[in-house]
């Protein structure tokens, strides 16, 4: 563990996809690089937190300094972010998908001239929701994120409420916006009812700059 603000700070990151199998050789995801969960999670480390990263699937290189936790589907990222509780900071960053498959074959589906599978799909639980929910485990600050591709911050406004969370992080998707496997983000950071409009910044100029804001938060809460 690094020395600085967050030392002795247990916290939790979401990172990447998650991969809803159909069969053994196919899946339901969402579109998701990663490079945004795992640049918090390393600027949390760098502060000198203890860092939980559960991520699905991704190209990206495990960060230094974390705890890993590789996952594939969204159940499986919920189960392990439960077992990394007590945390005190809960950053969800992941694209986690909305729907599972309810049955997996069990055998590649295989083309059958013009009948097509139906697919019948079941929930996923939401992981930000539930970590979000009162209760002795709740981490004491439950950061979200809203990709959003237009109303940037009223969406984001109303899924805090929905969702339960104490902040999130709303950027600016729209495919003219370039952040999609791209290195830049534009977000506005919603902290209860104060918002505060970023300029545009590296994923890692965000990462940054989000650790830097739960250490300040954490040192003074009432902020
Ligand atoms: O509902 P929506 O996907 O727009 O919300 C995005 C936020 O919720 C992100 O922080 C994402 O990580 C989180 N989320 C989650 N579990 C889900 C769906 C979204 O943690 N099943």
């Amino acid at each position: 563990q690094m020395d600085g603000p967050l030392s002795g700070w247990r916290t939790l990151v979401t990172s990447g996809p998650t991969h809803e199998p159909i069969d053994p050789v196919r899946y339901i995801a969402n579109r998701s690089s990663g490079k945004q969960g795992h640049a918090i999670a390393a600027a949390l480390a760098r502060l000198g937190a203890m860092v939980t990263l559960v991520s699905g699937p991704t190209a990206q290189p495990d960060p230094a300094g974390v705890t890993m936790v590789h996952v594939e589907t969204a159940r499986d990222m919920l189960a392990a972010c439960q077992e990394a509780l007590p945390v005190d900071v809960a950053v969800c960053a992941a694209a986690v998908a909305d729907w599972r498959v309810k049955a997996m074959a069990g055998q590649k589906l295989k083309k059958d001239g013009g009948h097509l599978p139906t697919l019948e799909l079941a929930e996923n639980p939401d992981i930000l929701a539930t970590l979000s929910r009162p209760g002795r485990m709740r981490p004491a600050l439950v950061v979200g994120f809203a990709a959003e591709t237009e109303k940037v911050v009223g969406h984001a406004r109303a899924k805090l409420a929905r969702k339960g969370c104490d902040w999130i992080v709303a950027n600016d998707v729209s495919p003219s916006s370039g952040t999609f496997g791209g290195a830049s983000n534009t977000v506005h950071l919603l902290r209860g009812d104060t918002l505060e409009d970023w300029p545009p910044l590296s994923k890692e100029a965000v990462a940054e700059r989000l650790a830097m804001a739960i250490a300040d938060h954490l040192v003074s809460p009432a902020d």
